[in-house]
C-alpha cells in the first residue's frame, strides 16, 4: 500500500548544495514528491518538532543546528515509503554511515551524529505527525485530544 513520509534536507545539506543530488536520489528510488517547501525554522518551531528529544543532552545543540539556515521539507509517496526512505538515508550517525552504508545519503553529505544532513520519519505515526506539522492545519491526533 502507498504511504507518505516526511523527508527533510537539513541546513548543512541545503547550504552545502546537496539539494539537487538528494532530489535525484528521491526520484531515482521511485518516490513521488507530493509537496515541498523551503523554510527557516525558528527556535520555537525547531524545539516543537524535536520535542521527543527535549531531555537529551544534545537538544540545545540540535535546535541551534536546525535553525542555522533554511531546510527543504518534502512529502514523499510510494509503497513502503517510511522504511524505504530511512534505508536510503542510512544510519543517524553519518560518520558510521560512511563505513557501513557508503552509498547512503548521509554517507554522501552528512558529517556526524548531529549534522547528518537529512531527516526521515521513523514510523507511519511520526510521518503523519510531521506531515501535519509542516503542511497541515491541525493533526488528527490533536483534534482527538481536543474532543
Ligand atoms: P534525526 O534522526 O533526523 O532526528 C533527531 C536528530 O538529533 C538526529 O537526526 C540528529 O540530527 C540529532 N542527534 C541524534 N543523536 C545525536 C547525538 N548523539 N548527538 C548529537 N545529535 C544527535
Amino acid at each position: 500500500e502507498e504511504e507518505e513520509t516526511l523527508a527533510m534536507v537539513k541546513p548543512d545539506g541545503v547550504l552545502g548544495n546537496y539539494t539537487e543530488r538528494i532530489k535525484n536520489a528521491v526520484v531515482e528510488s521511485g518516490f513521488s514528491i507530493i509537496r515541498e517547501t523551503v523554510i527557516q525554522l525558528d527556535e520555537h518551531r525547531a524545539s516543537t518538532f524535536y520535542v521527543e528529544h527535549s531531555s537529551k543532552s544534545f537538544f540545545s545543540s540540535l535546535v541551534k543546528y536546525m535553525t542555522s539556515g533554511p531546510v527543504l521539507v518534502m512529502i514523499l509517496k510510494k509503497e513502503n515509503a517510511v522504511a524505504d526512505w530511512r534505508a536510503i538515508i542510512g544510519p543517524t550517525d553519518a560518520r558510521k554511515a560512511k563505513i557501513t552504508h557508503p552509498h547512503s545519503i548521509r554517507a554522501m553529505c552528512g558529517l556526524n551524529a548531529e549534522k547528518n544532513c537529512v531527516h526521515g520519519s521513523d514510523s507511519l505515526e511520526s510521518a503523519r505527525r510531521e506531515i501535519s506539522f509542516f503542511f497541515g492545519e491541525i493533526s488528527t491526533d490533536a483534534k482527538n485530544l481536543c474532543k
